[in-house]
């Protein structure tokens, strides 16, 4: 049975229609936006000359067809690459065809913000800062004059944000919200922790983005984190036993790999 509850919660496309398309690709997330998903995630990286592309991993390998840190290659090395015929070789004896190759070349991010832009109806994007550290606050910096251009950077309040910045990394959050502090954050979190029990998030992060592991063996924070003032953003939620859970405590948004099958599942199709 679907509840109001469960009509409300957010539901967020974790590197695009990850199941169905190659992740962090074009493909992906038109198939996101097409499926209905009413936001997008998306890992972000440094090139070598400094341009911020979609990639999860530190490496290409696994990928795309081709080798090296995301860090050490420029974007134009990037771009001779294809981020797509790895997915489906596990069920296909056959190549994939994702159709035109730019849906499935590098995806910068630039690229997606004009993709959400144009896409006729509103997408929100919450984008994670990989391995910030690494590069001294470059990544935040690059990040926040990208989303500058686009008008993004600087909402009335986190509430008319349709960005919002997470990472595992509460330094991170600090150079984002020191520099743009209407922007929403996001902490995300991968083992149960004081934070969790105790609903104490990094200073000025109102929500809390824990594993759907923390979530099943801890149902209970939930309600804790929402008592002390901050919302629930659960990853990466596909098995509909966990998306009926998230529904139960009442989350705010479901981060899936599957976003069709999720918003059929809370009766949004
Ligand atoms: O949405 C948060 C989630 O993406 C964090 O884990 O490894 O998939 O980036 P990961
Ligand atoms: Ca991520």
């Amino acid at each position: 049975m679907t509840s109001a509850r469960q009509q409300n919660i957010q539901v967020v496309a974790h590197r695009g229609a990850s199941e169905d398309a190659p992740e962090h690709t074009l493909a992906a997330y038109m198939k996101a936006i097409e499926d209905g998903a009413d936001a997008l995630e998306c890992d972000v990286r440094l090139t070598a000359d400094g341009h911020l592309v979609c990639v999860h991993d530190r490496r290409v390998n696994r990928t795309s067809n081709g080798r090296g840190a995301v860090s050490a290659l420029e974007l134009a090395d990037l771009a001779a690459l294809d981020f797509g015929t790895w997915k489906g070789r596990e069920d296909s004896a056959e190549s994939p065809d994702w159709g035109d190759p730019s849906l499935t070349s590098v995806l910068t991010l630039e690229r997606l913000l004009e993709l959400t832009a144009d896409s006729g109806r509103r997408v929100e994007l919450a984008i994670e800062t990989k391995h910030p550290t690494r590069w001294a606050g470059q990544v935040e910096e690059r990040l926040l004059q990208l989303l500058g251009r686009f008008g993004l950077a600087a909402p009335a309040s986190a509430e008319d944000s349709s960005v919002r910045i997470m990472s595992f990394s509460a330094r991170s959050l600090h150079r984002v919200a020191a520099a743009a502090p209407t922007l929403p954050t996001v902490y995300l979190m991968q083992f149960a922790g004081p934070r969790l029990r105790d609903g104490r998030l990094p200073a000025g992060v109102r929500i809390a983005g824990p594993s759907i592991r923390m979530i099943r063996n801890h149902p209970e924070h939930v309600g804790r984190l929402h008592r002390a003032g901050h919302r629930v953003h659960v990853w990466t939620v596909d098995d509909p036993a966990d998306v009926e859970l998230c529904a139960r405590l009442g989350v705010e948004a479901i981060i899936t790999n599957r976003p069709r099958q999720v918003l059929t599942q809370l009766g949004r199709t």
